[in-house]
């Protein structure tokens, strides 16, 4: 690693809190050489003395860049129709109501398509998606909810009208589907996990961590499902050796952890 990316990366620690170690290297470096360059920075400690900690502005651009917020509704959709016929059924006959977990949830795609999954099973109160991430603007606009087309392009006419208002062109979530998610902010590498959940829904973001940074994120998933709970990654986030977290391969890219170990 060079000198100027190992500082860049203290320093930036220093002043966001943000580890950037513990995402892949060249990845990450790639990515935020090619935004410095476009600013005409020779290095990324130049980028940082002169750019980010002056300007507040690129600062969060920079965080943007970072953390790479694209989503969109029922993203992968065969994943998630198979996890709606043979996942659902199953978390129906747990003890309600569910608590579900969408982590790293961007923009709110995720945790809405969830809400919309749930409530063809279930009654409103029988589940509660806590939806974070480590972004607080990608929140902001996750609680508004509102959508151009590009977002719904999985989506047949009919799961338009089912989940959506439209006006202009402009997709709104629909109150019902709004109601059970609660949004706040949790950085996956740093803060405490809550306690206990059904089902943890955590996609296309293990894919720019570090393999460390990985363990230490599945371990603690791990920590906090119930037995028998569920979680869910990207399609290209496979888990090797899921046995050594306590969890079983119980569907691709889905896992469930044991009952017993
Ligand atoms: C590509 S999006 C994935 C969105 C959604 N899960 C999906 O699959 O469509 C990755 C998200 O991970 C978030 N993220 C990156 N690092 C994180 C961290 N350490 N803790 C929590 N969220 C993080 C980013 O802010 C971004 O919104």
């Amino acid at each position: 690693m060079t000198e100027d990316y190992a500082r860049f990366q203290y320093v930036v620690k220093q002043k966001t809190g943000l580890d950037l170690t513990l995402y892949k290297e060249k990845q990450m470096k790639r990515r935020l050489q090619n935004f410095y360059e476009r600013y005409q920075f020779q290095s990324f400690m130049e980028f940082f003395e002169e750019g980010l900690s002056r300007d507040d502005k690129l600062l969060h651009q920079f965080l943007d860049r970072v953390t790479i917020n694209v989503s969109e509704f029922y993203r992968n959709k065969e994943r998630w129709l198979e996890f709606e016929r043979e996942i659902v059924p199953i978390l129906k006959e747990q003890h309600l109501p569910l608590s579900i977990w969408s982590a790293a949830c961007s923009t709110g795609e995720e945790p809405y398509t969830l809400s919309m999954v749930f409530h063809k099973q279930l009654q409103a109160n029988d589940y509660h998606i806590f939806a974070t991430d480590l972004d607080p603007t990608v929140l902001e606009a996750a609680k508004v909810g509102q959508y151009s087309e590009r977002s719904l392009r999985s989506l047949h006419e009919r799961e338009k009208q089912f989940g959506f208002h439209e006006r202009n062109r402009v997709f709104e979530v629909k109150g019902q589907f709004k109601q059970p998610i609660t949004f706040e902010r949790h950085n996956l590498l740093q803060d405490r996990y809550p306690d206990y959940v059904d089902l943890i829904v955590c996609r296309n973001v293990l894919i720019y961590m570090t393999d460390i940074a990985k363990q230490q994120i599945i371990t603690q998933f791990s920590a906090t499902l119930k037995p028998g709970g569920f979680l869910f990654v990207g399609s290209t986030e496979q888990l090797f050796s899921p046995e050594k977290y306590g969890l079983e391969n119980y569907k691709s890219f889905i896992y469930r952890k044991k009952t017993s170990q």
